[in-house]
């Protein structure tokens, strides 16, 4: 294929042609379908974004660019809230969280409380595409996931849970379970060139968490909603100040109502701080697009950063909530 005949199948060459001038920044009006563009919680998002651009350059699916994206992130060492490298619970054990939607059909799948597998994104996508279900946790989300041949790490944890469990009346579990610790989870978010969407979650969840502590992460609606006739969000922050409001949910019916992602990002957020007696200190994180091919992201944490990567460009942007709270 030449190179002319390439651009224009994959839209790169309308948004090489526009590079600077389409208007694509936060609130700002573009064309429809104006993809491929691919936002991420974290700074650390932006490498499974560089990720998911290729999958998307080479002509894969924006499914496709979820999943290896995602693998990316899954796949460091060095990332302590992401993959079997993550927080583990009061036990000792990594459970992994991860979901995966599909726009054009409005599919879904996800996995909780996921042991000693490499990518929980894949389990998460075999899910959708290879069951009738829509949700798998533990023991069965990891036979599932071991059927279909994904890569397992690791041994059997049923004794440490059991040696926690015999001694979580101690103190020492008592505080373990109480003090949770940071987090940080990967929402991904796709917009192919033909403006169809996809989006996926993943996360270790909090640190030090009940075994079986499920946060917002796999829940969809909560911490990733996608809609192919409005957009996409997606959450990162503390999973039971995002599950209790069905955020991103929240986020894509404002989109649908007409808001700009940033402006649906900041109000959902205030209405959940309007009912909030715990005030701003919440840790509620969001990023969003929209159809038109405009981003957005907000959040509570003054440090919370997000990644947008398109053709031209690949970014990773402050909080603009920052002192607008
Ligand atoms: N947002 C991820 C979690 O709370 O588990």
């Amino acid at each position: 294929m030449n190179r002319r005949r390439f651009l224009t199948q994959t839209g790169l060459g309308l948004l090489a042609a526009s590079a600077g001038t389409a208007g694509r920044s936060a609130g700002s009006k573009s064309e429809p379908g104006r993809g491929p563009l691919i936002v991420s919680t974290w700074g650390f998002g932006k490498a499974s974004n560089d990720a998911a651009l290729k999958v998307l350059v080479r002509g894969d699916s924006i499914l496709d660019a979820v999943e290896q994206g995602i693998w990316v992130t899954e796949s460091d060492a060095g990332n302590s809230s992401v993959g079997l490298a993550g927080n583990p619970n009061a036990a000792g054990v990594v459970q992994l969280d991860a979901c995966i939607m599909n726009g054009p059909n409005h599919k879904a799948g996800s996995v909780c409380a996921l042991e000693g597998i490499r990518h929980p994104i894949s389990a998460a996508r075999r899910v959708m595409e290879k069951t009738r279900h829509v949700m798998l946790v533990g023991e069965g989300a990891k036979m599932f996931a071991l059927e279909e041949g994904l890569e397992s790490v690791g041994g059997d944890s049923s004794g440490l849970h059991t040696q926690w469990h015999k001694q979580r009346m101690s103190q020492q579990s008592r505080e373990s379970a109480r003090k949770p610790t940071g987090h940080d989870t990967l929402a991904l978010l796709v917009l192919g060139a033909n403006g169809d969407i996809a989006g996926g979650c993943s996360t270790s969840g909090l640190g030090g968490k009940l075994p079986g502590r499920v946060g917002d992460s796999p829940i969809i609606g909560s911490g990733l909603d996608v809609d192919n006739a409005v957009g996409a969000a997606g959450a990162t922050g503390l999973g039971e100040n995002v599950m209790r409001y069905c955020a991103s949910f929240l986020i894509v019916e404002f989109m649908r109502q007409g808001m700009a992602p940033h402006e649906a990002c900041m109000q959902v957020i205030r209405r959940i701080l309007s009912s909030e007696p715990k005030g701003a200190n919440l840790s509620i994180n969001f990023v969003a697009l929209d159809k038109q091919g405009r981003y957005g992201a907000a959040g509570t944490d003054r440090g919370f950063q997000y990644s947008v990567t398109m053709p031209e460009s690949s970014r990773v942007l402050p909080n603009p909530a920052n002192g607008k709270l």
